[in-house]
């Protein structure tokens, strides 16, 4: 075990999912957690994380001295080398060029977490403050042409320092620091598995939540379903599970959550068909910030009312992932947006929350979700806005438009699945933009709809770029969707990435 203790960087989740990736366990605790604590937890290693204040000011973020007494060996981040460096009477100052982004450093000792790493690599600077001069028993590390002590060590206290963050893609040897620290300075052994994970989160649920209720508003999306079943094997049928089906779901997407979770895994899912509702609410409304507000808030008024004819419930649990978290601001870490589904909660419930995937990415989310057997197809599934198909349909949802994108849209995803292209397409949909057009079918002239083809490889939504299906593959979604899909006679392909574009239409 391996604990980070939190000074608020944006980042500090990924330096345990970096330490879990190399099959050693970690945590993200308080920055307060005192040196008692972490000794009776039988950690091999700290690691101080980055923040956003600076060593040197009053009210500073600091640790409990006792922890750099403890002989664990303790590796500083970018604020958390600030940290020590202070700690050992280093001078911290502002720097007079701050760095921030890629930056070439030197290694000077290829020792210790440098080992066998090459002389000079790229890594991902952040940093306004720098250290000057290395405290006494300290020596450098490594070097960049801004900041002489990029990264320093003191071995016989077994602490190393980096200024940079090593937990960034970006830094290309950052993992391998990583690695070294674990398993040659803490002497870890890499033997914790996902299901280690499930077992310890399985035994927390059950612990909080002793032989009280809890709901659940399952949508069949990953994450939802993941912490559903994770709560289901904690507390078994003291969960409920709420599915909306607001009638703007995909092909046969309601029967499938059904499947999967009410028979296969026996759980208690109760399906609300609200269509009705949700069609009448935005019967005349084209436009789509009007939309989506229309749809969120008919789904907490379906929720509220539904959930009151289901009995009392001390819990609801919620998929909230590490990322929706960050976003929204911690503790300790600067808010940089906040998110819809962190603050979206229907306000008169006096529920408590139960957010078992809040420290997990999305990856580590699937990855827990094949763990708990849950089929490949919800595991892998792509995301799916909350509005669902509302908004891809270009101005007025009516039952007929909607009719026509399910099918045009389950031609699209039968043919990417059966060309195997599901994993490396990030996205994938067919939108209606409401235009009619010119064609010719037998010896008829027609008059019918257009549908869009939208695919877009991304790592994280945020940016994309449209993937390149292949003509052949295009060929059948084409000809499938004519012929089978009555009133639609053309089909283009949209090969904008994003930005300028956006990934749906609205
Ligand atoms: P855009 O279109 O903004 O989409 O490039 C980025 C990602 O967000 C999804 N998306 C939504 N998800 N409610 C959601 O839950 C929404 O209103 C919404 N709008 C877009 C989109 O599918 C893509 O994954």
């Amino acid at each position: 075990f391996v604990a980070v203790l939190d000074f608020g960087s944006q980042y500090n989740q990924l330096i345990t999912r970096r330490i879990r990736e190399m099959q050693v366990y970690s945590e993200l605790l308080p920055h307060t957690t005192t040196a008692e604590t972490l000794r009776s937890m039988g950690v091999k290693g700290i690691v101080f994380s980055g923040g956003p204040k600076s060593a040197y000011e009053a009210d500073a973020p600091t640790v409990d001295p006792e922890i750099f007494e403890l002989g664990i060996p303790i590796l500083g981040i970018c604020y958390g080398m600030q940290l020590i460096a202070h700690r050992y009477q280093a001078k911290v100052q502002r720097a007079s060029v701050r760095e921030y982004g890629k930056a070439e450093i030197e290694v000077v000792q290829a020792s210790g977490i440098f080992q066998e790493l090459p002389a000079r690599q790229q890594v991902w600077m952040s940093h306004s403050d720098l250290v000057e001069a290395p405290p006494a028993g300290f020596a450098v590390d490594a070097q960049t042409d801004h900041a002489p002590v990029a990264a320093m060590s003191n071995r016989e206290k077994q602490m190393y320092c980096v200024q940079f963050h090593p937990e960034v893609n970006h830094s290309e040897y950052g993992a391998q620091m990583i690695r070294n620290f674990l398993y040659d300075v803490c002497g870890c052994t890499g033997n914790w598995k996902m299901s280690s994970y499930a077992e310890e989160a399985i035994a927390a649920i059950r612990e909080k939540v002793g032989d009280r209720k809890v709901l659940c508003a399952l949508s069949g999306g990953v994450d939802s379903s993941v912490a559903a079943v994770l709560v289901h094997r904690a507390i078994g049928e003291n969960l409920t599970c709420m599915f909306v089906d607001h009638g703007l779901l995909r092909k046969d997407e309601a029967d499938l959550v059904m499947q999967t979770f009410a028979e296969g895994f026996h759980m208690n899912v109760v399906k609300i068909d609200a269509s009705e509702r949700f069609l009448n609410r935005l019967e005349g409304v084209a436009d789509p910030e009007r939309k989506r507000k229309i749809i969120g808030e008919e789904f907490i008024r379906v929720f509220e009312e539904e959930a009151k004819t289901l009995g009392q419930f001390d819990f609801l649990a919620q998929g909230t992932l590490y990322t929706d978290i960050i976003e929204s601001g911690t503790a300790t870490a600067a808010t940089i947006k906040s998110h819809h589904n962190v603050g979206g909660l229907p306000e008169e419930f006096d529920f408590e929350l139960l957010e078992p995937l809040n420290s997990l990415f999305k990856d580590e989310v699937r990855a827990l979700g094949e763990e708990l057997g849950i089929t490949r197809e919800i595991v892998w599934r792509q995301p799916f806005p909350g509005p669902g198909l509302a908004i891809r349909i270009i101005g007025e949802v009516t039952k007929e438009k909607l009719e026509i994108l399910r099918e045009a849209d389950y031609v699209l995803r039968d043919e990417i699945k059966k060309s195997n292209l599901e994993k490396e397409i990030w996205q994938y949909f067919t939108v209606l933009p409401g235009l009619r057009s010119v064609g010719v079918m037998g010896d008829e002239r027609t008059y019918s709809y257009t549908i869009g083809i939208r695919a877009v490889t991304s790592k994280d939504g945020m940016t994309a770029d449209w993937a390149r299906i292949p003509y052949d593959v295009l060929e059948r979604i084409s000809n499938r969707i004519v012929n089978e899909v009555p009133d639609v006679n053309r089909i283009v392909y949209d090969i904008t990435s994003k930005p300028p574009a956006t990934i749906e239409w609205e």
